[in-house]
């Protein structure tokens, strides 16, 4: 008999080649599900495929059989990795295949502040044919000061795109990257200095302890008036209601989010409400060729694991931990 797997995703949201992979040994079970179904399937389920649901000892206690938990992502903020290892459950992840796809979409949301692209569009509907142009300047990229706290896979890809249009790159992260410092002229400096001198300020440090609400009232002050902050992380590193309140007071000139500290944002949200903010439904990774990408790799760290083998794309907190079994895969 087939083994059982669960996915936290619609079928038609998990690429086919994946589904080839896994389905000679397994029998996936999709969502949407009733509770029944899931209570049904999670008692069962030797391998789970998770996107943002929460991991925790209330889920695991439901999942006696399962063997590995692999995130559909790259944040685990969702995952109680210490639960999981306790299990002796393992945690993969999908590192480096989708960090292009979000330096992209960060991108897309700085010049689309930049140049002012969601007003424009609108005008180009509304307003244009109606009289004389005059729709406002934005502002050049070129030898601009871009910030980016947490210089890891998608830090690092941000920062390449923005040395391709000729901005200065100032980083602040946990570990110093002399490598990048030389191929890209970045400089590390503190976050106060990164705040206080970049006109473009954009996060890729991942949620935990220490970096929820990293970026409050008294950081946000810090930025220029003309500043830009961007946001493809998670929500909750930036105090969201302090966010509003600079962008309603004009003490930042704009944001561009694509993650929210409560997704989906309300539609009552005030942030839904302001002119100078870009938003996005967290669609960081959401390419078709990267979300193959995604779903060949958590099929592969399953397959692994089903096989009886230690998996690829342990996450960090496990890989000292599982490694020292043989045959990693
Ligand atoms: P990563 O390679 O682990 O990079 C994170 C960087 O942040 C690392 O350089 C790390 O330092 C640094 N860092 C960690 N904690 C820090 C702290 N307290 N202070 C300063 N720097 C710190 O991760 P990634 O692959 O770039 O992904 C980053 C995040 O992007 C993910 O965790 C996820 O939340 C988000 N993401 C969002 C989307 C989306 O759809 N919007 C898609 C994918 C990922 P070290 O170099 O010392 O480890
Ligand atoms: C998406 O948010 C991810 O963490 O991969």
């Amino acid at each position: 008999m087939k083994v059982k797997v669960y996915v936290e995703l619609k079928k038609e949201h998990f690429h086919k080649d994946a589904i080839d992979v896994l389905s000679d040994i397994a029998d996936l079970v999709f969502e949407p599900l009733s509770d029944e179904e899931f209570k049904k399937i999670i008692a069962e389920a030797s391998a789970a495929i998770i996107g943002l649901k929460r991991i925790d000892e209330e889920f695991l206690a439901k999942a006696p059989k399962l063997k590995i938990v692999a995130r559909y992502g790259v944040g685990y903020d969702n995952i109680d990795v210490n639960a999981c290892t306790k299990r002796g459950i393992y945690v993969t992840y999908t590192p480096d295949v989708l960090s292009d796809a979000v330096a992209d979409l960060t991108f897309a949301l700085i010049l689309s502040l930049t140049r002012k692209i969601c007003k424009a569009d609108k005008y180009v509907r509304t307003e244009w044919a109606k009289g004389e142009s005059d729709f406002p300047l934005g502002v050049d990229l070129k030898g601009k000061n871009i910030g980016i706290i947490g210089m890891g896979r998608i830090g690092y890809q941000v920062a390449k795109r923005a040395y391709a249009f000729g901005m200065n790159i100032l980083y602040y992260s946990r570990t110093r990257k002399k490598d990048i410092e030389k191929e890209l002229n970045a400089k590390f400096t503190s976050l106060d200095e990164l705040l206080k001198n970049s006109d473009i300020v954009s996060i890729h440090v991942p949620l935990n302890e220490k970096t929820k609400g990293m970026i409050g009232e008294r950081e946000l002050s810090l930025m220029k008036k003309s500043a830009y902050l961007i946001n493809t992380s998670r929500g909750a590193i930036i105090d969201q209601y302090a966010l509003i309140k600079f962008l309603k007071e004009k003490r930042i000139e704009g944001a561009g989010l694509d993650v929210f500290e409560k997704e989906p944002i309300p539609l009552n949200d005030p942030l839904l409400q302001l002119d100078n903010v870009v938003l996005t439904p967290h669609i960081g990774s959401a390419t078709i060729e990267t979300r193959r990408a995604m779903a060949m790799s958590v099929a592969e760290s399953v397959l692994s694991v089903l096989k009886g083998k230690v998996p690829k794309n342990l996450v960090p907190e496990q890989v000292t931990i599982f490694s020292r079994k043989e045959n990693i895969n």
